[in-house]
């Protein structure tokens, strides 16, 4: 079976010097960022301010389109700002915690930067309920589902966990979320690129994540979508000129909101980021992301089975359909067999009740999901003679 996803091989230098199973850290960087980084440097160094006329002041909103796309959002509902944190930050400030709808629902499998923002918005009122996993993989819906309730304000979640890369069930938390009058926050970041996302389709309130993983688009931009019903109504307090209906008039006095996206930033935009990301996020929209889809469950799914095979712990669910990009094995001595696996040119990751992540994407092949564990079995054996 031919794999028509190999083609972009050639586009990551990475991949001739590397295994790299490491995309749910750190996408590898596509070679077009070098002309993209040159064309920044140009424009800077030949156009000088008129640079944010001619392109710069378009660049966020033009870039939130590009990433608008992949996951069904319509032009203009997405924002674009430095990090995942910065999104939940400008989503909190639409909000007052004083009422009685002060509640905001998560689970202890957030990523922990969310956690410790949300905790933080204590002292502003918000009344935090954080829904535990039972196995360190999972998180139990009903339990989620009955902690929203009249009081919820706000539900920050993860639609893949990135410990384990279980998808939760972003459609029925959405639903029980209006039932009861609260909005989702739904982050993205280890689902758009790899698994299929459709703001529309789940009718989520927000959507927030960043392309330096699945994306390829490298560190310093975080994106945001508004559902447009809600984007021309809300009033961000965390806010600035960039946000401003006519921001070059400097007019003294409180904000007078624009529309979105421009609505939700706040100063002046990352311009280098933006430019360094567009090379990726072609390449993720040229692949398709339901074609990438496919191609990582079988992967998945094979790494799951050489890894079972050894006898190692899988904390990754085994169906395919609650499974994200990325596969988490807990082997003896993860953490020393990650850092040995990074010395021979195995790219991957270790994390604290996960184990070492592997996390194949489109341009892997399946000959680098057997070195992976060719290698973690190398070093198992190695341990083991010097031990005894
Ligand atoms: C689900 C998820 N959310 C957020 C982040 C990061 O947040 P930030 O962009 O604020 O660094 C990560 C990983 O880095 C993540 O996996």
């Amino acid at each position: 079976m031919t794999d028509h996803l190999l083609q972009y091989r050639s586009e990551f230098p990475i991949l001739d010097r590397t295994t790299y199973l490491i995309s749910n850290s750190l996408g590898a960087m596509p070679r077009g960022v070098y002309d993209a980084m040159q064309g920044y440097a140009d424009t800077w160094a030949m156009r000088g301010v008129r640079a944010w006329e001619e392109r710069w002041w378009m660049l966020a909103a033009e870039v939130g389109d590009e990433i608008g796309v992949l996951m069904n959002a319509p032009n203009g509902s997405v924002s674009t700002h430095q990090n995942v944190t910065t999104c939940q930050a400008v989503v909190a400030s639409c909000f007052d915690f004083s009422g009685k709808r002060n509640k905001v629902v998560y689970s202890d499998m957030n990523f922990p930067s969310v956690m410790y923002f949300w905790e933080a918005q204590q002292s502003r009122g918000a009344r935090v309920h954080m829904v535990k996993t039972d196995d360190g993989i999972t998180i139990p819906l009903q339990r989620l589902l009955d902690a929203i309730d009249e009081t919820t304000l706000l539900v920050p979640i993860s639609h893949v966990i990135f410990r384990s890369a279980f998808i939760q069930d972003a459609r029925a938390i959405i639903e029980k979320a209006h039932k009861v009058g609260a909005l989702v926050v739904l982050d993205t970041f280890q689902s758009l690129g790899t698994v299929p996302v459709d703001v529309q389709a789940l009718n989520t309130d927000f959507a927030c994540g960043g392309v330096l993983k699945w994306l390829c688009g490298g560190p310093g931009v975080g994106y945001l979508y508004v559902r447009p019903d809600l984007g021309n109504k809300l009033k961000p307090t965390f806010t600035g000129w960039t946000a401003h209906e006519n921001p070059f008039a400097f007019e003294i006095g409180p904000n007078r909101y624009t529309d979105p996206p421009y609505r939700f930033m706040n100063g002046t935009p990352h311009i280098p980021a933006l430019e360094a990301a567009r090379p990726g996020l072609k390449i993720i929209a040229d692949a398709g992301i339901e074609r990438i889809r496919e191609k990582s469950k079988r992967q998945t799914g094979r790494l799951i089975d050489l890894a079972t095979k050894h006898g190692w712990r899988v904390n990754t669910p085994r169906d395919a359909e609650q499974r994200g990009g990325t596969v988490s094995i807990d082997m003896p001595d993860a953490k020393e067999v990650c850092r040995e696996l990074i010395k021979r040119e195995i790219l991957v990751d270790y994390r604290p009740k996960a184990g070492v992540r592997m996390s194949p994407h489109f341009y892997n092949t399946d000959e680098e999901l057997e070195i992976g564990i060719g290698a973690v079995e190398e070093i198992l054996k190695e341990r083991a003679v010097a031990v005894r």
